[in-house]
């Protein structure tokens, strides 16, 4: 792995009115890295995902994604870039052959190699009865399939996936998770959101943790477990003791076994 930097932010701050949704984060990701982001629902993980990607006006702050500047150079980035939102995808009334079509079409692909390879991923991840089905009719984790084939299938530099796992089956995230592993092997590089620790803790090289707009740690997870002086714990209660949020669980958890006790099924 070279120590080049993809992905550099600095201080970057993006306010929606009174609320600070990222309040001046700071991290890197290095050319074949997986780097993942974690944090409480609504903690800035989206908006600086957002932000990198030029969807987003920074209020503060410094970014570049290949030495460029999102702002400025957003088309030139989103070529080396595939990119799955957290929402779901918004061509429904398309079926994969046609959405696959479409982005041959606009990122001027060869067709003919597009579809092979569109037919391939679809093929390892258990979706190419699909073909010719219209994206509306297909179940959640089928959409999410669709959703990270097109984001690969022109072979961009660098990933980033805001929850591209959670929905998936257990097969489907060991097949993601292998070209995930395989994009990094050649040089490229990921940069991801998720909930899932043990994804976190298998798959990314380096982990930012942040909490209500703050990066409040970054690291592998040995660097992760010593700045938050859990000597040998597991990612998850080391995400809670960093976003301030073991000791309340632990009383949340007190409060309905108490709440609990006061109360019976219908049945008794
Ligand atoms: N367009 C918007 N207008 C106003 N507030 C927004 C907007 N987008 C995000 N926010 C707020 O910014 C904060 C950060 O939201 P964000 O979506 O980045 O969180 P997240 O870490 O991705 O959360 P989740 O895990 O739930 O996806 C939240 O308080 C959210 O309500
Ligand atoms: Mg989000």
């Amino acid at each position: 792995m070279s120590n080049h930097e993809i992905i550099i932010v600095n201080g970057l701050k993006k306010f929606f009115g009174e609320v600070k949704a990222v309040n001046g984060i700071s991290f890197s990701v290095q050319q074949g890295e997986v780097f993942g982001l974690l944090g409480p629902n609504g903690a800035g993980k989206t908006t600086t995902i957002k932000l990198l990607l030029g969807l987003l006006e920074p209020n503060e702050g410094e970014m570049s994604v290949f030495g460029m500047n999102p702002e400025r150079d957003e088309v030139e980035i989103k070529r080396r870039i595939g990119y799955v939102s957290e929402e779901p995808l918004i061509f429904k009334s398309l079926t994969p052959k046609d959405l696959f079509n479409f982005i041959a079409s606009i990122r001027r692909l060869d067709e003919e190699k597009t579809t092979a390879l569109a037919k391939e991923y679809l093929e390892s991840l258990d979706a190419e009865e699909y073909y010719d089905q219209l994206i509306a009719t297909l179940s959640h984790g089928n959409k999410q399939k669709l959703q990270i084939i097109a984001a690969i299938l022109h072979e961009p530099d660098l990933l980033i996936l805001d929850e591209p796992i959670a929905g998936l089956d257990a097969k489907s995230v060991r097949v993601v998770k292998s070209i995930l592993e395989l994009h990094t092997q050649r040089g490229g590089s990921v940069l991801f959101s998720t909930h899932i620790m043990e994804i976190a803790q298998d798959l990314c090289d380096r982990i930012g943790i942040i909490n209500k707009g703050k990066m409040v740690g970054i690291g592998t997870m040995e660097q992760l477990r010593q700045q938050s002086n859990k000597v040998g714990a597991s990612l998850e209660d080391v995400f809670l003791r960093l976003t301030e949020q073991d000791t309340s669980v632990n009383e949340i958890v007190r409060k309905l076994r108490e709440s609990f006790k006061t109360r019976n099924l219908q049945g008794n």
